[in-house]
């Protein structure tokens, strides 16, 4: 298998009619992990989710490619069988479906044209280790996906799908929020274990905590939309001690977020003279 290589180029994206993505710049390559920070509303996971393909988000401009084929034409299920994983922020609960049912669907939709379906005698086997790995509790095989599970079990369980899945290039889209310490090893470990030529990993986080774990390669700051100061390690220490003040001032930035508030903020009208400011 060769080095898998996600090129995302000058992309923009919106919701709503709003422009959330405003000319998003990143290549993540096999054996690379890259960590995106940024403060809240700055478009992280509207990124990851553009990557997946949500419906919600029209592209407005840009490429994505993934071994150089055009993901942006692709359908969902067509980009999980390229190689990309998404582990969701708020993972959606799908009653009715348990999560080994769902585990089995997704595996079949990564065949390849020809190739045999794994035995389910070695389906089970593997999804028991992993659970046995993760410190998962057994029974949530057999549990509606995501349905009643906690805030750490749904992060674990995005893990279970990603090792079971094996993408070429996964994002976890704060895959430590909420995460007790010893999960937070667990998920660490995990993603460690998957490091080769034949994986690369973009993970969202706001914390340098998971750092004691997952070491980065990349670190990258997103603001208004667009990645503006990329670095090694130093810039994420930088960022726990000191904050996103710096980089702020640095670039010239006032405010960070996509959606900014006098774009939010209806016109009032009241008796203090805004009228007149306003010149109605
Ligand atoms: N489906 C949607 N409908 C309406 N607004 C949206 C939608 N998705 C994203 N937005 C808006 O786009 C902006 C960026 O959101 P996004 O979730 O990408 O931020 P983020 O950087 O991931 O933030 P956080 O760190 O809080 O997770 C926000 O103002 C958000 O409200
Ligand atoms: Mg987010």
């Amino acid at each position: 298998m060769s080095k898998p290589v996600l090129k995302i180029s000058d992309l923009r994206a919106s919701v709503e009619e709003k422009e959330i993505l405003k000319g998003v710049n990143l290549e993540i390559k096999g054996g690379e992990i890259h960590a995106i920070m940024g403060p809240n509303g700055t478009g992280k996971s509207t990124l990851s989710q553009v990557v997946m393909g949500h419906p919600s988000y029209e592209v407005l401009g840009g490429e994505i490619t993934m071994n150089g084929e055009d993901v942006l034409e692709m359908e969902v299920d067509e980009r999980a069988h390229a190689g990309l994983f998404l582990a969701m922020q708020y993972p959606s609960e799908i009653p009715g479906v348990t999560n080994s049912d769902f585990l089995r669907m997704s595996k079949r939709a990564r065949l390849e044209e020809g190739e045999k379906e794994q035995s389910l005698i070695k389906f089970i086997n593997e999804l028991d280790a992993t659970i046995d790995e993760l410190k998962i509790q057994p029974d949530m095989a057999h549990r509606y996906l995501n349905e009643g599970f906690s805030g750490g079990e749904k992060k674990r369980n995005e893990i279970l799908q990603m090792k079971m899945l094996k993408p070429e290039i996964a994002i976890l889209d704060e895959i430590d929020s909420g995460l007790d310490v010893d999960a937070l090893k667990i998920v660490g470990d995990a993603v460690n274990s998957m490091r080769s030529e034949e994986f690369g990993a973009l993970i969202i986080t706001h914390y340098q905590r998971i750092l004691d774990y997952i070491t980065p390669d990349f670190v990258h700051v997103m603001m208004q939309g667009r990645i503006v100061k990329s670095g090694g390690i130093e810039l994420m220490k930088k960022i726990d001690e000191e904050g996103y003040e710096w980089i702020k001032e640095e670039l010239g930035i006032e405010d960070e977020r996509v959606i900014q508030d006098e774009e939010k903020r209806p016109v009032r009208l009241d008796s203090c003279g805004t009228k007149e400011k306003l010149g109605l």
